[in-house]
C-alpha cells in the first residue's frame, strides 16, 4: 500500500530525529499508527491530487501562481460568502487564497484569530468544518488553491488543554510553561526579546489567583506550547493532519522560529526548530504529500533560508521574501534603490529551487528589518532611519502623501513599526480626500509601479485582499473596544464591494488599479521568462532611483525599469536589439532610457 511505501521513505530519518527530541519509542509508535489512521481517511479526490503532485513536483513552481490573502468575515461575511465570491477571485487572475486565521477563538482575545481555542473547530459566525471543506472541493474545481494557518507555537488560554492547566492538572500544565519561581521568568526575560513592546510588553504573564507565571511570548491570552513534551508534538500533529484533511495545498506555519525555547537564548531559531520542521515535512509527504509547508519567518536572510532546509532534507516549500517587502517601502522612501538591489542580488543568488511569497502588504505590521550595516556606510543610522521611514509613511515627512500608523512605538529601543494599506501608503487616501486628480495620478502609478517589480521577482507573487483595487486605511477599529488597541487593523477593513464595482468604472482609481494589475499579471502568467528558474539579475543604470532588472530564459530576454523618485529620470543603458513594451506593445529601443516619476518600464525581446 502508498502508505507503507511512503512511510518507509522517511521512516528511519523520522524515527531518528524524534528520538533525538523526545528518547521515546512508545510515543513514536503512536504517532506512526495515527500518521496511518490519517493517510487513509484521506478523501479520494485528495489522495488523486497527491499522487498527481508527487509525480510532479515542481507543480507550485511555475509562472501561474497568484495569491491573494483575506479575511473570511471582511470579504465574504463567511465561509458560504467565500464560496460564492470564487468567480470573483478569478476574475482577479487569483488561484491561491490564504484564508486568514477562522478557527475557534474567544472574541476580544484572539490577536486576529492567532489564539486558537479548539483547532478542530470553525468560529461559529463563519461556518462549520464541512463548510471549509465544501469550500476546499469548490476550489479545486476552480483550479484554486487554499492555504490556511497551522497556529502552533501556542493556544489561546480559553483552550482545553490551558484550562486544565490552569486548574492545576500537572499533565496540561506540562504542555505550557509554568514557572512557581518568579526568577525563571526573570532569567528568560534576560534574554529574550519582546514580540509586542507596547501592546503586550514581556513574556510571561502572571496567572491571576495562582503562584504561577506562564510563558506568552505573544499577547498573554496566547500561552506557548512546549515541544519538549512529546504529547504536545503528537496531538499537534494530529490537529496539522486533520486540518490538512479538510483539503488544504497550503499550511501556513505561524511564527515557526519561536517554537523551541531554552533558558538564556533568544528562544528563536534554535536547532531544535528546524528538527520539528523537518519532521513536520517528512509527515506531510507520508500522509498528504499534495500539501505544501509555507514559514513565517519575519527575520533577516541568513534566518530565513534555513527554513528551506537542504536538498536531501528539505524543510518549508516557501518562505515570505520579507526583507526584500520592507527593503521596498525602505526604497519608496528614500527614493534611493541601493539597497533594494543588493537584496535583490542576495536573493538572486540563492538556490533556484528556494522559493518566496512575495508581497508589498499583508495583515501584519511592516517591521524595518533593514540591512542597517549597510545603511550605516551610507550615513543612516538604525535609530534615526527607523524614525525617518515612520515619519515618512505617517505623512509627517517633507512632501510625503503617505498615510497609516505606528505600531508598538517602543519608548526604550525607540523601535516602532508601520501599519497602512499599499494604497494609503502610496498617497491614494490623501488625494482622494484633497480631492486632487493630479496627486492621485502619481498615487495609482506609485501603487501600479510598486506592484510591477513586486510580479517581476521570482517566486509566488502575494496580494492583499483590497490592494486590487486600491483598498484604503480603515479607521474605523479605534471605535471596537476589542480592536482599538492594535493598529495593525488599520489594514484589516471590510472590503469594500461598492468600491469594488468602480473597477468596471473607466478612469476611477479602483479601475486603474485593477485593470493595471490586470495586465500586468496576465503578461507574467503568459510568458516562461517569470518562471523562478529563470535567471535574474540586476543591472547598475547609473541612478541610484531606478532599478533595473533582467530576466532571461533562453527564448527571451526581459527588463523591468522602475523609477522610485517622483521625478523624470533616466536610466542609463545600451541594450541591443528591439524589445517590445509589454503594456503598449509599442516597440521600443533601450538605449538611455527616460522613465516617467513612480513609472516602470516591462519590455522584453525574443532571443
Ligand atoms: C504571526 C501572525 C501575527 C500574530 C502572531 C502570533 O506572526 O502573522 O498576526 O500576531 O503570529 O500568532
Ligand atoms: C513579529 C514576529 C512575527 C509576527 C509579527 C506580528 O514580526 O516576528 O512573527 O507576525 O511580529 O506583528
Amino acid at each position: 500500500m502508498i502508505f507503507e511505501e511512503r512511510l518507509k521513505r522517511h521512516h528511519d530519518e523520522l524515527r531518528w530525529l524524534y528520538m533525538e527530541l523526545y528518547n521515546n519509542g512508545d510515543m513514536f509508535a503512536e504517532l506512526c499508527e495515527n500518521l496511518h489512521d490519517f493517510a487513509v481517511k484521506r478523501d479520494t479526490e485528495l489522495m488523486h491530487l497527491d499522487l498527481e503532485r508527487e509525480q510532479n513536483p515542481d507543480w507550485f513552481r511555475g509562472n501561474d501562481m497568484l495569491g491573494m490573502m483575506l479575511y473570511i468575515d471582511n470579504f465574504a461575511g463567511n465561509l458560504k460568502g467565500v464560496q460564492d465570491k470564487l468567480p470573483y477571485l478569478s476574475s482577479c487572475n487569483v488561484n491561491c487564497i490564504h484564508l486568514m486565521p477562522f478557527l475557534e477563538s474567544p472574541k476580544g482575545r484572539s490577536d486576529g484569530g492567532y489564539a486558537v481555542a479548539d483547532f478542530r473547530r470553525v468560529q461559529p459566525e463563519l461556518g462549520k468544518m464541512e463548510e471549509l471543506a465544501a469550500l476546499a472541493k469548490a476550489c479545486h474545481r476552480e483550479k484554486i488553491n487554499l492555504c490556511m494557518d497551522f497556529v502552533m507555537n501556542h493556544t489561546s488560554e480559553d483552550h482545553e488543554w490551558a484550562k486544565k492547566a490552569r486548574e492545576g492538572d500537572g499533565e496540561y500544565m506540562s504542555r505550557y510553561f509554568f514557572f512557581a519561581d518568579p526568577s525563571i521568568p526573570q532569567a528568560y526575560d534576560r534574554t529574550v526579546p519582546q514580540v509586542f513592546p507596547t501592546t503586550a510588553p514581556g513574556n510571561f504573564t502572571r496567572l491571576e489567583g495562582t503562584e504561577y507565571h506562564v510563558m506568552t511570548t505573544f499577547y498573554p491570552y496566547q500561552w506557548d506550547l512546549n515541544y519538549r513534551n512529546p504529547r504536545v508534538f503528537n496531538e499537534m500533529m494530529y490537529n496539522f493532519l486533520y486540518l490538512a484533511n479538510q483539503g488544504m495545498d497550503i499550511i501556513r506555519i505561524d511564527a515557526v522560529p519561536y517554537i523551541w525555547k531554552e533558558l538564556g537564548t533568544k528562544c528563536r531559531n534554535l536547532p531544535q526548530v528546524h528538527t520539528i520542521v523537518r519532521m513536520m515535512r517528512m509527515i506531510c509527504e507520508i500522509v498528504c504529500p499534495g500539501v505544501l509547508l509555507l514559514g513565517e519567518v519575519v527575520m533577516e536572510p541568513e534566518k530565513v533560508v534555513p527554513y528551506f532546509g537542504t536538498v536531501e532534507k528539505p524543510e518549508c516549500h516557501m518562505l515570505y521574501n520579507v526583507t526584500t517587502m520592507a527593503t521596498t517601502w525602505h526604497s519608496v522612501a528614500t527614493k534611493d534603490i541601493r539597497l533594494l538591489k543588493k537584496q535583490m542580488d542576495i536573493v538572486n543568488g540563492l538556490p533556484k529551487d528556494y522559493l518566496f511569497l512575495n508581497y508589498l502588504r499583508c495583515h501584519d505590521d511592516i517591521g524595518w528589518g533593514l540591512d542597517y550595516g549597510t545603511l550605516e556606510n551610507w550615513g543612516m543610522k538604525e535609530v534615526d532611519h527607523k524614525r525617518f521611514l515612520n515619519q515618512y509613511f505617517t505623512g509627517r515627512y517633507g512632501s510625503s502623501e503617505s498615510r497609516g500608523e505606528l505600531y508598538n512605538d517602543d519608548p526604550v529601543t525607540q523601535d516602532a513599526r508601520f501599519c497602512g494599506t499599499t494604497a494609503s501608503m502610496c498617497g491614494v487616501e490623501s488625494a482622494l480626500y484633497e480631492k486632487d486628480e493630479e496627486k492621485l495620478q502619481k498615487a495609482v502609478r506609485m501603487d501600479l509601479m510598486l506592484h510591477a517589480y513586486m510580479l517581476t521577482q521570482s517566486g509566488i507573487p502575494m496580494l492583499y485582499s483590497g490592494d486590487e483595487i486600491g483598498q484604503l486605511n480603515d479607521y474605523s477599529y479605534k471605535e471596537d473596544e476589542d480592536k482599538k488597541a492594535d493598529s495593525r487593523y488599520i489594514h484589516r477593513g471590510k472590503f469594500q464591494w461598492y468600491l469594488a464595482r468602480n473597477r468596471k468604472e473607466k478612469g476611477t482609481s479602483q479601475e486603474q488599479i485593477f485593470s493595471g494589475l490586470s495586465k500586468l499579471e496576465e503578461i507574467r502568467r503568459s510568458r516562461d521568462v517569470f518562471r523562478s528558474d529563470a535567471a535574474v539579475y540586476t543591472y547598475d543604470v547609473k541612478d541610484d532611483s531606478i532599478l533595473c532588472i533582467l530576466r532571461e530564459n533562453e527564448e527571451e530576454r526581459f527588463i523591468g525599469i522602475f523609477n522610485f523618485s517622483d521625478e523624470a529620470g533616466t536610466a542609463w543603458m545600451e541594450e541591443p536589439g528591439v524589445f517590445q513594451n509589454l503594456i503598449t506593445g509599442e516597440e521600443l529601443e533601450l538605449v538611455n532610457v527616460i522613465v516617467p516619476g513612480h513609472d516602470f518600464v516591462w519590455a522584453s525581446r525574443k532571443k
